[in-house]
C-alpha cells in the first residue's frame, strides 16, 4: 500500500512532521521530484537534522529512495549522509539511476539566470534556491542531461560531459557575455575536472550500493507487501505544470509525480491514500504573485510580523523571511482537484491563536466576476481580488496539552475553521499540528490505516 504527502500551497507547509510521523509506519520512504531545494528538519531522540535531500524516513532507520523524478547533487548527498554517519547513524539511501545529475555548471548557470531576470524590466525573476534545480531538468528535458547511471560508467560519463559542457561555456560566455577564465567559475566548466570528480562520486555509489533501478525495486517491495511513503517536496502552487507559471520550481509536486518520479503506476498511487498538507495561513519564498497577502498598510503587515516570527517563517533552505498571507480556499480547491486528495493535514494552528482578526479568502473577484478556483495564468491570477469570509479567533492555550488530549481539546472556532475547510476542498482532516515537535500533531486519521489503503 501507498501514502502519498502532497503540500497544497507553496511549499513549506510542514510536510516533514507527517512524513516523520507516518514515515514511521512505511518500510520505504520516496522522493519523487526535486532535489536539494526542499528543506526538511526532522528532530529525534532530541537531536535534530536538517535535511534538503537524504529523505527524512533514511533517520529512522527506513529506506529511503531518491526517484528518478529527482535532481541529486551528489555533494550535498554525501554531505549529509557524512554527517549523520558523523553522528551515529547509518541511514540508507538509495538512488535511481535514471535521475539526473545536478552539476557544478547547472548551479553556476541557475545563479547568472537569476541575476540576469532580475535586472529585466519585466520582473520575471523567480526568487530560485540557486540550487541549480531548472537548469538540471532543462538538460533532462534537453537530452543532454547525465544521470547517474552515467557515473557508473567513465567512458559514458566522458562522452556526455564532451557533449554539454561547451555549450554551457558558450551560452555563459556568449549569450551571457561573462568572462569565466581564471574566476572560480572556470572549474565548474572543464570537463577534465568535472569527469575526476565525477567518476570518484561514481565509484563511491557503486561501493556502497547505493544505485537502484527504482521502479523494478519499488515493484518487488509493494509485491511483497512493504509499506511505500512517497513524499512530495514544494507545493501545489509552484509545480511546473499547475503552478503560477513562471513563479515555479521545475518539477511536478503534485500526486501525478510520484508514479511518473518513481516508475510505480499510477493505479498503484492511486490505491493508496494521497494527503494534502496544509498551512492554516499562506507563506511565500521568492517571487510571484499572492493574492491573499498581508501587506496592504501597516497593520497587515504587524499581522505578517506577528505570524512570520510566530511561525518560524524564514527559508530553511535559503533564511529568507517568507511572505505571509491568509488561508486561501481557490489554492486549495485547486490543489485537491490535481492530486485527488483523500485527506488533509492542517498545520500551525497554533501560530495563529491570539490574533486580532482571521479571515479565509474563500473566491476571487476577476473582471466583476466571482470564481472559485485559480486562474490559467499569473497575470489574472494576480488581479484576483480576494473575497474573505471572517472567522472567530482562537486564544493561546497550552498545546502540548491540546495535542495529548485529542482533536475535542481543541478551541471550538479552530474545529469550525478546520470542519469549514475540510468540507470546501471534500476530504477529512487526518491530523492537526499544534506545535513543531513530534508529540505536537493530533492524528485522527492514519492513512496506513484507513480503509482505502488496505
Ligand atoms: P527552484 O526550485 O530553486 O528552482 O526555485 C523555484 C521557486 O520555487 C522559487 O520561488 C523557490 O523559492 C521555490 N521553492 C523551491 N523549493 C522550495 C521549497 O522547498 N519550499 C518553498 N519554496 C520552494
Amino acid at each position: 500500500m501507498t501514502v502519498t504527502i502532497v503540500g497544497s500551497q507553496l511549499g513549506d507547509e510542514g510536510k516533514g512532521a507527517l512524513v516523520d510521523r507516518w514515515g514511521g509506519d512505511a518500510d520505504v520512504v520516496v522522493r519523487y521530484q526535486g532535489g536539494d531545494n526542499a528543506g526538511h528538519t526532522v528532530v529525534e531522540g532530541g537531536e535534530e537534522y536538517k535535511l534538503s535531500l537524504v529523505p527524512s524516513g533514511a533517520v529512522r532507520d527506513k529506506v529511503g529512495i531518491l526517484g528518478n523524478g529527482c535532481v541529486v547533487n551528489p555533494r550535498t548527498l554525501f554531505s549529509e549522509i557524512d554527517d549523520l554517519r558523523d553522528r551515529g547513524l547509518e541511514p540508507d539511501v538509495r538512488i535511481a539511476r535514471r535521475a539526473h545529475v545536478i552539476l557544478p555548471y547547472h548551479r553556476v548557470l541557475d545563479g547568472i539566470e537569476e541575476e540576469v531576470k532580475a535586472d529585466d524590466e519585466s520582473g520575471v525573476e523567480v526568487g530560485t534556491t540557486g540550487r541549480g534545480i531548472g537548469p538540471t531538468y532543462e538538460d533532462k528535458a534537453g537530452r543532454r542531461g547525465v544521470r547517474i547511471g552515467d557515473l557508473l560508467d567513465p567512458e559514458v560519463l566522458r562522452e556526455r560531459l564532451a557533449y554539454a559542457v561547451p555549450q554551457k561555456r558558450a551560452v555563459v560566455e556568449d549569450i551571457y557575455g561573462l568572462d569565466i577564465e581564471g574566476t572560480d567559475r572556470e572549474d565548474a566548466f572543464d570537463v577534465d575536472a568535472l569527469h575526476e570528480e565525477f567518476v570518484e562520486i561514481g565509484e563511491r555509489l557503486a561501493d556502497e550500493g547505493m544505485t537502484v533501478n527504482c521502479s523494478d525495486y519499488l515493484y518487488r517491495r509493494h509485491e511483497a507487501g512493504d509499506r511505500i511513503l512517497f513524499e512530495g517536496a514544494q507545493g501545489t502552487s509552484i509545480d511546473i505544470d499547475h503552478g503560477n507559471y513562471p513563479f515555479v520550481t521545475s518539477s511536478n509536486p503534485t500526486a501525478g509525480g510520484a508514479a511518473v518520479g518513481s516508475g510505480v503506476g499510477v493505479t498503484t498511487v492511486g490505491d493508496g491514500e494521497v494527503v494534502g498538507i496544509v498551512k492554516a495561513y499562506l507563506s511565500r519564498v521568492g517571487s510571484g504573485p499572492l493574492p491573499t497577502e498581508l501587506d496592504g498598510d501597516e497593520r497587515e503587515e504587524a499581522l505578517a510580523d506577528e505570524i512570520r516570527e510566530k511561525g518560524g517563517e524564514f527559508g530553511t533552505v535559503t533564511g529568507r523571511p517568507r511572505r505571509i498571507g491568509w488561508l486561501d480556499l481557490p489554492m486549495l480547491r485547486h490543489a485537491a482537484r490535481v492530486s485527488g486528495f483523500t485527506g488533509l493535514a492542517v498545520n500551525h494552528v497554533d501560530v495563529l491563536a491570539g490574533l486580532e482578526e482571521l479571515q479565509v479568502c474563500t473566491g476571487y473577484e476577476l473582471d466583476g466576476e466571482e470564481i472559485d478556483t485559480v486562474p490559467t495564468t499569473t497575470e489574472r491570477w494576480a488581479r484576483c481580488d480576494p473575497v474573505y469570509r471572517e472567522f472567530d479567533t482562537w486564544e493561546e492555550v497550552d498545546w502540548t496539552a491540546v495535542a495529548a488530549d485529542g482533536y475535542d481539546a481543541l478551541p471550538e472556532a479552530t474545529r469550525e475553521y478546520l470542519e469549514f475547510l475540510a468540507a470546501e476542498v471534500d476530504a477529512d482532516v487526518y491530523a492537526v499540528g499544534v506545535g513543531p515537535d513530534r508529540e505536537e500533531t493530533i492524528e485522527l486519521v492514519n492513512p496506513f490505516e484507513s480503509s482505502a489503503s488496505e
